[in-house]
């Protein structure tokens, strides 16, 4: 049950994702066409919450993949869709708590067309911080009559109230250290053909699941605590991946548990990583209470530093939001 290494994966598990992503099949038609871009009418509501929950979730209606017939009518607005990997050299720093809250904010800005997948495959407890009972886990989504149907896939997300959907982790370690990273890979390519927007939870460091996330991944949210460990652990973690050339076309460094009384401050911690760091979440009391309850500190909309931040990293994927790109690496102060 150990992790597997970083350079048996490296050199037996990508060229089997290569192969899997070349081999796949009927359902993968929006990927296969243009990977990077959607309609803005192609992201269309799956059901409303109340029928969801009702039906089984086998009658779940996946959204349309085929955009609509645009004869005589204006081109759709260009949406990117995005693949999210939240990653960390160490544990403990987080990522749940990040990935979890980024599911919230941007279910509000695209209503079910969001999924968050907790890759943590051993220890995983997304389904935990949102409160989740769910009926379907990560090893279902990962068989084959999943990896080849679309509609089978939808059938095995849970569904949260909020407007997302969850790929929960397995129920036990056991059964999570089943899915091989080339089956993470596989799903994460098949929901990004069906969400606007996906977001991988991992587990500390550089395993091969965390890998296979991060290679399928347009975006990557780098987290580190405010200790030297935290700031050390991921100038080698970036360091790594730009060795083995694993390094999503964007990166947002999100510095978490940020304070005035840890020693360091927020330039010693970017003079040790070597990049900007884009967003500071200050340790809050209220992100504790907020995972020990199970609902996610952006679920309950009330203002605080803690959920300004949060928001803060929400808007960086939100192509209306009024960022210009240049303005993404700007400084940040831990208030
Ligand atoms: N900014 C913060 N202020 C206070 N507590 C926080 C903050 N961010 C996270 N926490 C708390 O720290 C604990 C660990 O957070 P979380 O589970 O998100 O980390 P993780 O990186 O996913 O951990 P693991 O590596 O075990 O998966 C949780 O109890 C969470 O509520
Ligand atoms: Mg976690």
């Amino acid at each position: 049950m150990s992790r597997p290494r970083l350079s048996p994966w490296r050199d037996g598990v990508l060229g089997s994702v290569a192969q899997t992503a070349s081999a796949v099949g009927p359902g993968d038609e929006a990927r296969d066409g243009n990977p990077g871009e959607i309609g803005l009418a192609d992201v269309t509501a799956l059901d409303d919450r109340s029928a969801a929950d009702e039906q089984e979730p086998s009658t779940l209606e996946p959204p349309t993949l085929d955009p609509p017939t645009t004869e005589g009518t204006p081109e759709p607005e260009v949406i990117p869709r995005q693949t999210i990997a939240v990653v960390a050299a160490k544990g403990g720093v987080g990522k749940t708590t990040i990935a979890t809250n980024l599911a919230v904010g941007l279910a509000k800005l695209a209503p079910l067309s969001v999924v968050l997948v907790d890759a943590d495959v051993q220890f995983g407890d997304v389904a935990m911080a949102l409160s989740l009972t769910p009926g379907r886990f990560l090893p279902d989504a990962v068989t084959a009559v999943a990896a080849n149907d679309a509609m089978v896939l939808k059938a095995y997300l849970t569904p949260h109230p909020d407007g997302y959907y969850v790929v929960c982790g397995a129920e036990s370690p056991a059964d999570g250290d089943r899915v091989t990273g080339e089956q993470l890979g596989h799903l994460i390519r098949q929901l990004a053909g069906i969400f606007r927007f996906v977001i991988i939870d991992t587990a500390p460091g550089l395993g091969e699941h965390a890998l296979a996330a991060l290679e399928a991944a347009t975006d990557a949210v780098f987290l580190c605590d405010m200790s030297v460990p935290g700031a050390r652990g991921l100038r080698k973690e970036l360091a790594v991946l730009a060795t083995i050339g694993i390094m999503p076309p964007a990166r947002h460094v999100v510095l978490n548990f940020a304070d005035r009384v840890s020693g360091l401050s927020v330039k010693d911690v970017e003079a040790t990583i070597g990049v900007p760091v884009d967003v500071a979440v200050p340790r809050s009391s209220l992100v504790t209470l907020s995972t020990n309850r199970g609902i996610p500190l952006l679920q309950n909309g009330k203002k605080n530093p803690a959920s300004a931040a949060l928001t803060d990293l929400v808007r960086r994927f939100d192509p209306s939001a009024s960022l210009k790109r240049g303005r993404l690496h700007r400084r940040v102060v831990v208030a």
